[in-house]
């Protein structure tokens, strides 16, 4: 089975090309990163627009890479939310119009259920059940995923996600879009000094906002005396242990023995390293998606579009013309 796949969920125009959902034939993804930095974060109306001038020939690049032809193609899997709308709205009207002109299948896709398949293509042989740390710009979430279409949230971010409060923290210390690598680089040359605030539940939700705040409070309160890299180093710390000691906590009440890191903030160094010494210190296994698939790209949509697809879950363009973007689109309902 040959299925190309769109994402333009947010910042990136990205296409890939999937073998049997496993197999990466050809992966582009074109940022906006440069464009968005003057702005100190993604700009909606602007991210629309830049897809729509790079959708075509990022399309055309994939089946170049993959040496294809539009007639090779099975069917196409698309991201339908959640995400900006605008952005999401290019590559679903994009892969309605192919799929028609084709009439080959569509196959609407969850952005989140993509970032978890990210780890189907580092892991050749990992399969469901596990649970996923679901970590990105928009999403902290604990994910029981039961099988590759079945997930079911236990747990959630009560405001700030991750990735946005890393993103903030940047901003607040003059550091460019997208911040959280940033603050990691930073962090790297730190100690983590300052003691930040943790919030702790009795499910397995979480909140970031507090210690956001308490770090632009510092950063106003210390000026010249603060140390950005030991700030950044104890906010990344402190960050980390609160994922994943509620991870490890939800693995040992639920006894599920598999975890599955994912989303953008995944490529964090302390956070992957973090998760895969608590992990195995409990004899839990960890699976974390290589770096190339950690941030957006429709590699890993490929991958959840082939499982929605062998599954049932797509449909014929010509039987239903109103497939529609969704900007909060949850995966489990
Ligand atoms: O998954 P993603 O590419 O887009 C969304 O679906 O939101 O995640 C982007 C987020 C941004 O907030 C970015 O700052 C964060 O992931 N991120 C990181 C790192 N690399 C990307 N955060 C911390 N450390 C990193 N190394
Ligand atoms: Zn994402």
């Amino acid at each position: 089975m040959i299925g190309l796949s769109i994402e333009s969920s947010c910042d990136e125009t990205a296409v890939a090309i999937l073998k049997d959902g496993r197999e990466v034939l050809a992966n582009v993804v074109s940022t906006q990163i440069d464009i968005h930095k003057k702005y100190g974060g993604v700009v909606p109306e602007i991210a629309s627009r830049e897809h729509i001038l790079h959708i075509s020939y990022v399309v055309k690049e994939a089946l170049d890479k993959a040496k294809l032809k539009f007639k090779d193609l099975d069917y196409i899997g698309v991201t339908y939310g959640p995400g900006l709308i605008g952005a999401l709205l290019v590559g679903v009207s994009y892969a309605k119009s192919l799929a028609y002109a084709l009439n080959i299948p569509i196959v609407p896709t969850h952005h989140i259920s993509g970032h978890i398949a990210a780890n189907y293509l580092t892991y050749p042989d990992l399969k469901p059940p596990f649970l996923a740390l679901v970590v990105s710009g928009g999403h902290t979430h604990l994910i029981n995923v039961k099988d590759y279409t079945k997930f079911e949230i236990i747990g959630k971010t009560r405001d700030d996600a991750v990735g946005e409060a890393f993103d903030k923290v940047a901003r607040t210390m003059g550091l460019p879009y997208p911040g959280g690598p940033q603050v990691s680089n930073l962090a790297q040359n730190g100690k983590p000094t300052y003691k930040l605030p943790k919030t702790k539940f009795d499910n397995y939700d979480f909140s970031f906002s507090g210690i956001k705040t308490a770090v632009i409070n510092l950063v106003h309160k210390e000026k010249d005396n603060l140390s950005k890299e030991n700030l950044c180093a104890s906010f990344e710390n402190t960050v980390c242990e609160e994922l994943v000691d509620t991870t490890i906590k939800a693995m040992k009440d639920l006894n599920i023995k598999n975890v599955v890191l994912a989303g953008g903030v995944s490529a964090n160094r302390v956070l992957r390293q973090m998760l895969q010494q608590k992990a195995s210190k409990n004899s839990f296994n960890s699976y974390i998606p290589d770096l190339k698939y950690c941030t957006d790209n429709a590699a890993m949509i490929g991958s959840a579009a082939y499982y929605n697809y062998i599954n049932g879950k797509y449909f014929d363009i010509k039987d239903k013309l109103d497939l529609n973007a969704v900007a909060n689109l949850e995966i489990d309902k």
